[in-house]
């Protein structure tokens, strides 16, 4: 079975209003769906935004429902010029931009005494994803790369050149990372599909609002076609 974990409502709902017989059940303040989604086993739920909702939610997933792999859908903001809004970008690792342990010795990102700075995702998935979004959106681009998370809604091009140049991210969230610790953690493959809402700059809070929508459509018709394929 396989877990997938939103940030937002309107993901999820999507999701859910074509998931057919489901059990809900609420811990920790967040509502698990399990039930079939395009002939395939899966659990639905938001995490709520930000890493520790993130990362609680990932526990939950592997505690409660033994699953098989998370796949986190969403939005991004953008940190390359050639990655357009709309556009899509699978993670092949996470980091997090906003841990700073370097006053103790650790590299940038790096978290103390984990002995990794970065979570790579799982390849299977990944290259099921590729195909699909292929597939499913042909009419964007689709992109693999790092994924940058924080607890920071980035807009302003100081923050956006400063998480690209120390990272070399391709986009920038709120919860990816965070699953990455926790599936890493776990041994639990895992993968972020983020589809991109605003580049992450100083237009960032206009675009988000008029391209959300969009964007959402793009992840949830992945997500789709990923679990038809698995
Ligand atoms: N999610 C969508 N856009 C974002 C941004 N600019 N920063 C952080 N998370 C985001």
């Amino acid at each position: 079975m396989l877990g997938i974990i939103g940030a937002m409502e309107v993901e999820v709902r999507t999701l859910r209003e074509s998931m057919s017989d489901v059990e809900a059940l609420t811990v920790a303040g967040m509502t698990f769906y399990k039930g079939t989604l395009e002939g395939k086993e899966a659990v639905l739920v938001r995490s709520g935004v930000g890493k520790v909702n993130a990362g609680l939610c990932s526990q939950i997933l592997v505690d409660r429902y033994r699953v098989e792999g998370i796949i986190n859908t969403g939005i991004a903001g953008s940190l390359k010029n050639e990655v357009n809004i709309g556009d899509i970008v699978l993670s092949t690792t996470a980091v997090q931009h906003d841990v700073d342990a370097v006053g103790f010795g650790y590299q940038l990102g790096e978290i103390p005494q984990l002995g990794v700075k970065e979570f790579p995702a799982d390849a299977h998935l990944l290259e099921v994803a590729l195909k699909c979004c292929r597939e499913a959106n042909p009419d964007i681009q689709t992109f693999t790369g790092r994924v940058a998370s924080g607890d920071q809604f980035v807009n302003s091009r100081e923050k956006k050149q400063w998480i690209l140049e120390h990272f070399d991210a391709y986009c920038t969230e709120m919860e990816g990372a965070a699953i990455a610790q926790a599936a890493y953690l776990n041994r639990t493959p895992y993968l972020v599909v983020r589809a991109i809402s605003d580049k992450a700059d100083d237009s960032a809070d206009m675009d988000y609002s008029a391209f959300e929508a969009k964007a959402v459509e793009h992840s949830v018709r992945l997500i789709r076609a990923m679990l038809r394929a698995l």
